[in-house]
């Protein structure tokens, strides 16, 4: 096995699957550009969603990309020592290319070739689809594994999903729970996968328990993950027709289950992920994914200003939190989200002040998450250079400003609603925490739910989340959020308006920078099935008259039924033609370029509609502020 830093692993599985022939292509941000369904890129195939599904690609057919993701469904159990809201993932991916035979081959190589990553073949174990209604038992991966064990004469065995095993064991069968992967938001491709194992302790001697047990005591550390992405998971009917059959059916989830089916896609697709900072430890023999050289820094600057050590056990879990959670906060402030009770800015929040609340227990009392952003950012910069956005300093000094002013004054008001259930319920054993309190901690100074909870299980104290869910509903319905009207169309619905509203987009982009002149560009964009958020290099607040002479410049497009259409060149052709585009580099030298004729052309993935026709309603500013220095940000609709 190779000594490899987590900078030597990214360029390594790049230069890999170079010789592969494979484009590389840039990461995207962690905020998803088109996709609605999800608040942030949680894989490296997340981006890659409509040449999934059939799109071509630019760069072709074979495609790998070191990708930033943010995932904030574990971020219960950071502090463990392997989930952590931020993390990179190496992949690559078969656009109808190549299948299983290949992945499988390749996955064996780079993990096991003395030239890539040596690991040791007799340390590594893998899983594999055991089949369920929507699809069989992979054979074929069964087959194909045996073979690549076998290359270093290990006769592998398979153990069933009933546990029925054969002598040395290496290919477990397991369910869809685990061995089905994707979408990434609520609809898009997936299928079965084969995910591989890093044996931490072979010392230990036989693997013992089942598959599970092995991961969960580390012992397993999954390091990569092959998806063999033929189906797409689509809404089966439409929305108007859900209602009747809702009611026949029991439970919330079979409503939510029932409304999707499984489809062939038209291409058989791979799709893999490897954790760069699992990967990376496993290399350097470490059990830990937070014991590796993105965090050792952080963990020192923590310690500089807390005073206490990470390595004593007590410190761990608030060390590991603190760092990953300014890490992603880092990140997704860089990719323009600021702080706020919706959406990725509800998130964003979350992310900080828990980093804070873990900084409180560690002691310390004054602002510190510019100076551990600090540190991030010099890991990071030369990577993702885009990090040293100066809205990161400014949004983490602000929040943390406002957070610090209601934390003392909260947590005043938990301990005194502490103390009086306390008296009142000496005897009992059950100590609760009403779900008004919860909701008025959180409405009033601004604790999330889950910090109330982890402040009561410290004190052994239960949290009624029913009451609280009751309170904050009933306010809700008063003042409908935004995100809770998000879907009121139905997913589909919502996915054909993000695309209509797309294709307003780049209308309103040339509109603006008729009216206001060629300095604009666009400098940032977030698009979901209710509404346009949009940034754009300009000084000045504009005017009444300006942004009515934009709208009447994208209604008149829309009215007029414009072919959309789609050509694909070399990005000096593109620049030739005058194309507008914020991410030029984004896709190398082959582009792809949307033209209305007469009004709009401009580099981008897609997806848009055909005609402008296809664009239903009157398009309309609501919106439209300072974003940073030199930096405007305009809402707009479809009304
Ligand atoms: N999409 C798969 C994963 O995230 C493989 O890239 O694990």
């Amino acid at each position: 096995m190779q000594k490899v830093t987590a900078n030597e692993l990214r360029q390594k599985y790049l230069d890999f699957f170079k010789e592969k022939k494979h484009a590389i292509v840039p990461s995207s941000p962690v905020v998803p550009e088109n996709d609605p369904t999800a608040l942030f890129i949680n894989s490296g195939m997340h981006p890659l969603v409509p040449y999934l599904m059939g799109e071509r690609h630019p760069k072709g057919k074979r495609l790998a990309s070191v990708q930033k993701c943010v995932r904030t469904v574990d971020i219960d159990e950071v502090g463990d020592n392997r989930h952590m809201t931020f993390f990179e993932m190496l992949g690559n991916w078969s656009l109808g290319d190549y299948f299983k035979d290949e992945a499988i081959a390749w996955s064996w190589e780079f993990m096991t070739d003395e030239k890539w990553l040596g690991l040791d073949p007799k340390r590594i174990y893998v899983t594999v689809f055991a089949g369920d209604e929507n699809a069989g038992k992979d054979e074929k991966s069964i087959k194909l594994w045996k073979e690549q064990f076998k290359k270093a004469n290990i006769e592998a065995g398979v153990c069933e999903l009933d546990g029925k095993t054969e002598k040395n064991s290496r290919i477990f069968l397991l369910g869809a729970c685990d061995n089905w992967w994707g979408p990434a938001g609520e609809t898009g491709p997936c299928g079965p996968c084969s995910e591989i194992f890093y044996d931490t302790r072979p010392n230990d001697g036989e693997l013992e328990g089942t598959f599970n047990d092995l991961v969960n005591s580390f012992r397993l550390m999954e390091i990569w993950n092959d998806v063999f992405m033929e189906y797409g998971k689509k809404l089966k009917i439409k929305s108007e027709k859900l209602k009747v059959v809702n009611e026949n059916l029991k439970t919330k989830n079979d409503q939510r289950e029932n409304q999707y089916e499984y489809v062939k896609l038209s291409q058989q697709n791979v799709d893999t992920g490897m954790g760069l900072e699992r990967t990376t430890a496993i290399l350097a023999n470490k059990e830990n994914a937070f014991e590796i050289e993105f965090f050792i820094p952080l963990f020192d600057k923590i310690s500089e200003i807390s005073g206490k050590q990470y390595r004593r056990e007590e410190n761990k879990v608030a060390f590991r939190i603190v760092a990953d959670h300014i890490k992603a906060a880092v990140f997704i402030v860089a990719d323009g989200v600021e702080p706020s009770n919706i959406e990725q800015g509800y998130v964003l929040r979350r992310l900080i002040r828990r980093a804070i609340r873990q900084g409180h227990i560690l002691g310390i009392k004054e602002n510190f998450t510019v100076e551990v952003a600090k540190v991030v950012q010099e890991i990071y910069k030369d990577v993702y250079p885009e990090i040293l956005n100066e809205k990161v300093h400014v949004e983490l000094e602000k929040e943390e400003e406002k957070f610090r002013e209601t934390l003392e004054k909260g947590l005043r008001k938990y301990k005194n609603q502490k103390s009086k259930i306390k008296n009142q319920n000496d005897n009992s054993e059950i100590k609760i925490i009403t779900g008004e309190t919860v909701f008025d901690l959180f409405q009033t100074y601004g604790f999330p739910i889950e910090m109330v909870k982890e402040l009561a299980k410290e004190d052994g104290f239960e949290v009624d989340e029913k009451g609280f869910n009751d309170a904050l509903e009933k306010h809700q319905e008063l003042s409908r959020t935004a995100s809770a009207g998000m879907f009121k169309g139905g997913l589909a619905d919502t996915k054909e308006r993000t695309t209509q509203l797309h294709t307003a987009a780049h209308l309103m982009l040339a509109g603006l920078r008729k009216v206001l002149g060629d300095h604009v560009h666009q400098k940032g964009s977030n698009i979901n099935g209710e509404r346009i958020r949009f940034d754009f290099s300009h000084p000045d607040k504009m005017t009444d008259e300006q942004k009515k002479a934009v709208e009447d410049f994208v209604n008149e497009a829309i009215e007029a039924k414009i072919d959309v259409d789609l050509g694909e060149m070399n990005l000096e052709d593109a620049k030739e033609k005058a194309a507008e585009g914020a991410f030029e580099n984004k896709y190398g030298d082959k582009v792809k370029v949307y033209s209305i004729e007469g009004f709009s052309c401009e580099i981008c993935g897609g997806p848009h509609v055909k005609n402008t026709g296809d664009i239903q309603g009157t398009f309309k500013i609501t919106k439209e502020k300072s974003s940073s220095s030199g930096v405007r940000r305009i809402k707009a609709v479809l009304e």
